[in-house]
């Protein structure tokens, strides 16, 4: 695919190792991606393959042993506001008003008159209006996400990394999410970088599938999904791409079996 936009993050060369009760655990190597800006990248693999690492690499909150990424412009050496992320569970505070929560997200100085212009415009955003003075026992975990979402994007970051947000949710939640996800995606234009066990999620939402082997995690293939979106999941294409990825981990991957889910 010739692709004319910027680079937004660019994985080069990394290889993350970990020391294992005395012996070296090759978790990464020779990861090499190159990330456009706007493009929504997910990365797919068997449990334990690395994909969680690589995202903590490319936010800064973990190092590459050699290698080098850059968000932009700049080599990742500790987490910036350039870069959002959000985990499987939503991690807010449970004494706090869905408002508050989000307000907390807010690291920049603002005007009071700004900053709640900010939290409104993203808890409109994620579709929670109506909401901003309930607690989070009081919603669903799908709602709980979204303020997830809401906190991560009201810093404006360029960059959204997802790790297996919807891991938690029911199937049709789920489903839900994955359209709001792509309606925040087309609205707000950021570079999104999801981790899915979820194979029709990652076709369903992404311009590529990284599709990465386990024992070291290496880049075992780039899927382009050149389907107008919304997509039709039963469609031939659709199709196609799951039953080909599929394959991939049925008949190499450890762990195989919880990415056909
Ligand atoms: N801080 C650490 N110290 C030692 N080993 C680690 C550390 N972090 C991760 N690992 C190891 O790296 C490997 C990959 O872990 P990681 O969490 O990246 O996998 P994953 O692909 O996200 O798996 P899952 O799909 O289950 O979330 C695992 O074998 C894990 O034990
Ligand atoms: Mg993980």
């Amino acid at each position: 695919m010739s692709d004319e936009r910027k680079t937004q993050v660019l994985v080069d060369g990394v290889r993350r190792t970990f020391q294992i009760s005395g012996s070296e655990l090759v978790v990464l190597d020779r990861i090499d991606l190159d990330i456009k800006e706007g493009e929504f990248i997910s990365i797919v693999g068997a449990s334990g393959c690395g994909k969680s690492t690589l995202l903590k690499l490319i936010v800064g909150l973990d190092h590459p042993t050699s290698g080098q990424i850059k968000v932009g412009e700049r080599v990742v050496t500790e987490p910036s506001l350039d870069c959002g992320i959000i985990f499987q569970e939503a991690r807010l505070y449970p004494w706090l008003t869905v408002w508050k929560n989000v307000e907390f997200g807010i690291t920049r100085k603002l005007g009071a008159a700004e900053r709640r212009e900010l939290i409104q415009q993203h808890i409109d955003l994620v579709g929670l209006h109506g909401f901003e003075n309930a607690l989070p026992k009081q919603l669903s975990g799908g709602m709980q996400q979204r303020v997830s979402i809401a906190r991560a994007l009201v810093n404006r970051p360029d960059v959204l990394l997802l790790d297996e947000p919807f891991g938690a949710l029911d199937a049709l939640t789920r489903i839900n999410m994955q359209r709001e996800v792509l309606r925040i995606w087309e609205a707000e234009k950021k570079t999104m970088i999801l981790v899915t066990h979820d194979i029709d999620e990652a076709i369903y939402l992404s311009d590529r599938i990284v599709v990465l082997s386990s024992r070291p995690g290496r880049v075992h293939d780039i899927i382009n999904v050149d389907l107008p979106r919304p997509r039709e999941r039963s469609g031939e294409e659709f199709i196609r791409i799951r039953t080909k990825i599929h394959e991939y981990f049925f008949q190499n991957a450890i762990g195989g079996s919880e990415l056909a889910e």
